[in-house]
């Protein structure tokens, strides 16, 4: 019966080709760590993907609970941790996720530039990488924020008084970031809406041109 569900759906969808394309592309044996020892720095860029998969399931649960605004921000994030089940676990996750990602992200960078992967055909990626490393720490910058205890806003405070520096359009780009003259309401509505709508939205477009432009340049190498 399950199987018979599974081949009217597959008929209706044609999803197992794609699949089997996916999951029959052999692995090149440079990249097999059971071949080769050293093999193992080409796994930085899967792990930073499933860091960010929890990041999104993580992200998706925290926001059953969290209210966006400077009234029950704070409030919200603690109910999270005191009495929400397994809330601290979940926050804890995110939190330490997002600096892991940071760190996986970091070394497949050096992977990157110590092979020379990023030269040609290989350079849109790189360029595309870049994009991704930016967003990853737009969602650091803009998460920051959401609990709206002293060390968020204080924080925010120092990094968006930074864009003030921006010659001859430091102002106009302050109040863009802020949503006004300072850090408050506005800027945690934007700050959230950024976080987990904007970002999620171009990272996902990115990755999906990242892992397309993998398909189709092959992974670098042997050495
Ligand atoms: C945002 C997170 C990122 C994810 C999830 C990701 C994921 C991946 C994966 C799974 C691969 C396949 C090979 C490997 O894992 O080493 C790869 C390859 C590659 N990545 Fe990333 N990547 C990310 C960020 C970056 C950044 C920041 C750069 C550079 C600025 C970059 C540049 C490249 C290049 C050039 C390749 C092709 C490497 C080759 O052919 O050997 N990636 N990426």
């Amino acid at each position: 019966m399950w199987t018979r569900l599974v081949q009217w759906v597959d008929e209706r969808l044609m999803v197992s080709p794609l699949w089997r394309d996916l999951a029959d592309h052999p692995v090149p044996d440079h990249v097999n760590p059971s071949e080769h020892v050293k093999a193992f720095v080409y796994c930085f860029g899967g792990v930073t993907f499933l860091l960010i998969i929890a990041q999104f399931v993580t992200g998706m649960f925290l926001a059953l609970y969290y209210v966006p605004d400077i009234i029950n921000s704070y409030n919200s994030t603690h109910y999270i941790m005191t009495q929400v089940a397994f809330g601290s676990q979940v926050l804890a996750m995110h939190n330490w996720g997002s600096s892991l990602i940071i760190i996986m992200v970091t070394l497949h960078m050096l992977r990157i530039y110590w092979m020379g992967a990023y030269r040609k055909p290989r350079e849109l990626n790189w360029i595309v990488g870049s994009l991704m490393m930016l967003i990853i720490l737009g969602f650091g910058f803009t998460g920051y924020l959401l609990p709206w205890d002293e060390k968020a806003y204080f924080a925010t405070q120092v990094g968006v008084n930074f864009v003030k520096y921006v010659p001859f359009i430091g102002n106009a780009l302050f109040l863009a970031v802020a949503g006004g003259p300072s850090i408050g309401a506005a800027t945690l509505s934007r700050f959230f809406a950024v976080h987990v709508l904007f970002l999620p939205a171009a990272l996902l477009g990115l990755l999906g041109l990242h892992f397309l432009m993998i398909r189709r340049n092959g992974i670098t190498g042997p050495y």
